[in-house]
């Protein structure tokens, strides 16, 4: 964290498609009792169309644009609430930077074999479409990974685990820095 930032108090999950954010997300909604949003699904609400449609229509680069513009006007009034990110979000630095402010980022590092596994036959993400799906996979990770982890207040490792364990490890970590983070009035 920069000196003299002010740091939000939202939990943002940013990770990999298939990492399970809203997964994780929805559960810690539940356990705080603190309401849960996600980008991608506030995007197709607000396009009235599925996120593939407005790859299909407008291209990358105009999604982007409608996630860097949806992440600042959540930067200016969002405060306690459990966010989930698209998985391409923190590529931008400057949504990086929105994210760090709005709160504690918490990365779910996920292995290129675990997502093909959950992945498999999912057609709502247009970046996976191709005829490998696997080496697709892996060759994005790599592209990514510094820039999820450099993003990252926590990062937990989730391949393997048990949906609790990843839960546990959230919650405890957010115990831990409470003293350095606001995050009492979030229990
Ligand atoms: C993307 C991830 C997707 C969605 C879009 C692009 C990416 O979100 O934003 O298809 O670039 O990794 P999920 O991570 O929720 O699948």
């Amino acid at each position: 964290m920069r000196e003299g930032f002010h740091k939000g108090n939202n939990i943002i999950l940013t990770g990999f498609m298939g990492s399970g954010k809203t997964t994780v997300g929805i559960r810690l909604s539940y356990k705080w009792k603190k309401p849960f949003l996600d980008t991608d699904q506030l995007i197709e609400r607000r396009e009235g169309r599925r996120i593939s449609e407005i790859f299909a229509a407008e291209g990358e680069e105009y999604f982007r644009g409608l996630e860097t513009g949806l992440l600042e006007e959540l930067a200016e009034g969002l405060h306690h609430h459990i966010l989930s990110v698209g998985g391409g979000t923190p590529l931008r630095e400057e949504n990086r930077r929105l994210l760090s402010r709005m709160g504690t980022v918490v990365y779910l590092r996920v292995q290129p074999g675990t997502v093909y596994e959950r992945l498999k036959g999912d057609t709502t993400r247009p970046l996976l479409q191709g005829p490998e799906p696997l080496a697709r996979i892996t060759e994005l990770l790599d592209q990514r990974k510094d820039l999820y982890e450099k993003g990252a207040d926590l990062i937990v490792d989730v391949d393997g685990m048990e949906m609790e364990e990843i839960l546990e490890k959230i919650i405890r970590w957010i115990d831990f820095s409470r003293s350095t983070i606001p995050m009492n009035e979030q229990r």
